[in-house]
């Protein structure tokens, strides 16, 4: 059977360059950096390569404005927490929004719990949050603004340049998540205007549990953790010397390929996107048409448990996923979807198909013809499906009668 992985924003393979060169650093200079000895010497060049390029992918002005953390999760929680933390006189607020990853969310709950203030910013229809929602939200207490430059779930690229224009006026530290656009999309640190910036590995053909944080000089920050003199102190602890080497190369390869890479993913997701909301009716598109990730395709398909959906394409050898986490035994629709307003019914019919480097157009057809007809098995079996009214309209994708926007949500949906 046919094995395709559509699951690249979740993780992605090693690149088998990447692979090699971290091998070396397992194996053969295996010395701690901070030992002075050749061994040492060995992986302290190779840690420092690594930063330079890093510094290089992102444009980063100098080296040590990257520090190397433990996972992506980590270095959105140094960056949160040591803005939070080391402002804390000026103020105790933070403004972030509803379609952070939960490395973002729950660290700003944590601070609510701690004694700040959190702002989260609802979402428009396509997961958006705009520049005058920021500016009304900051208020003199305001210390730090977090928004995420790409969406994990739904694709949409936030407008981050805009957001931080606001913040520089208003001279509040501004955090972007990059973790799913680094490599994907153009990531500059100062075409975004950011002044901290988080990525992870294992999303660019790189290990797991490799992130690193951006921070520009001058930034007012204080490391979470304390230990060794490590990263400048920024991140004490002895370095994952492989893992750094592998995020290096691996960061390196991503945008060096990113232009012919990304138009040939915006190909296939188009693709998909005019196929599936042509063969198959009550789908909707979720995430922005056109400002989102170019291999990120998200759709609900009403009256759909996203689940046995999931179930049928593995057993078609399709990995995908489903934007309904299973959290602690009950089955909780996705943050993302409930803020973009639809309805916890029809968000447990999503579906998340994100392509990478090792797809090619027979995996696009593959799934293209595997789809239809598990989702009207699905439908047939579903005692969810029995409200629907198929549209008069002979293009409409969404056969409620009230549904004549082929693909668009009807307010009462939001
Ligand atoms: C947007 C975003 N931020 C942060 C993370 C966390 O990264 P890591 O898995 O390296 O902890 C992820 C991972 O899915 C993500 O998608």
């Amino acid at each position: 059977m046919r094995k395709v992985y559509f699951d690249h924003s979740a993780t992605t393979p090693v690149d088998p360059a990447v692979a090699e060169e971290m091998l070396k650093y397992l194996t053969e200079h295996y010395g701690n950096p901070s030992s002075i000895h050749a061994f040492g010497r060995e992986a302290r060049k190779a840690v420092e390569k690594a930063r330079q390029q890093v510094a290089t992918a992102i444009g980063a002005s100098s080296v040590g404005e990257i520090s190397f953390a433990g996972t992506g999760t980590e270095a959105d929680n140094m960056a949160i927490r040591g803005v939070a933390y080391a402002n804390r006189q000026k103020g105790n607020h933070i403004i972030t929004s509803a379609a952070e990853h939960s490395a973002v969310l729950n660290c700003c709950k944590q601070l609510e719990r701690e004694g700040f203030t959190v702002t989260v910013l609802p979402l428009d229809k396509y997961g958006r949050v705009t520049a005058q929602q920021v500016a009304d939200a900051i208020t003199d207490k305001t210390i730090l603004i977090t928004i995420m430059h790409a969406n994990n779930e739904i694709g949409t690229i936030m407008p981050i340049r805009e957001i931080s224009e606001v913040a520089r006026a208003r001279k509040i530290i501004f955090h972007t998540d990059a973790v799913q656009s680094v490599g994907k999309i153009p990531v500059n640190v100062d075409e975004l205007g950011v002044d901290l910036l988080t990525l992870s590995g294992h999303k660019i053909y790189g290990p797991k549990g490799i992130g690193a944080m951006y921070i520009r000089k001058g930034t007012f920050w204080q490391p979470i953790l304390f230990g060794g003199g490590q990263e400048r102190r920024r991140r004490p602890g002895t370095e994952n010397v492989a893992g750094i080497v592998g995020l290096g190369k691996a960061i390196e390869l991503a945008t060096q390929n990113m232009h012919v890479e990304a138009e040939r993913l915006a190909k296939y997701r188009d693709r998909i996107f005019k196929e599936v909301m042509e063969k198959i009716p009550n789908t909707i598109l979720t995430g922005h048409p056109e400002q989102r990730l170019p291999g990120h395709v998200s759709f609900c398909f009403r009256f759909i448990e996203g689940e046995s959906m999931l179930l049928m394409l593995d057993m078609k050898g399709i990995a995908i996923s489903s934007g309904s986490a299973c959290t602690s035994g009950s089955l909780e629709p996705s943050h993302v979807l409930t803020a973009i307003g639809l309805t916890k019914e029809v968000a447990h019919g999503s579906l998340r198909l994100t392509m990478g480097r090792i797809n090619t157009e027979e995996d696009v057809e593959y799934f293209l013809e595997a789809l239809p007809p598990i989702i009207e098995r699905l439908r047939a079996m579903s005692p969810l499906g029995e409200g629907c009214n198929p549209c008069a309209c002979s293009t409409c994708t969404i056969h409620d009668e009230d549904h004549h926007d082929h693909g668009e949500l009807s307010e009462d949906e939001y």
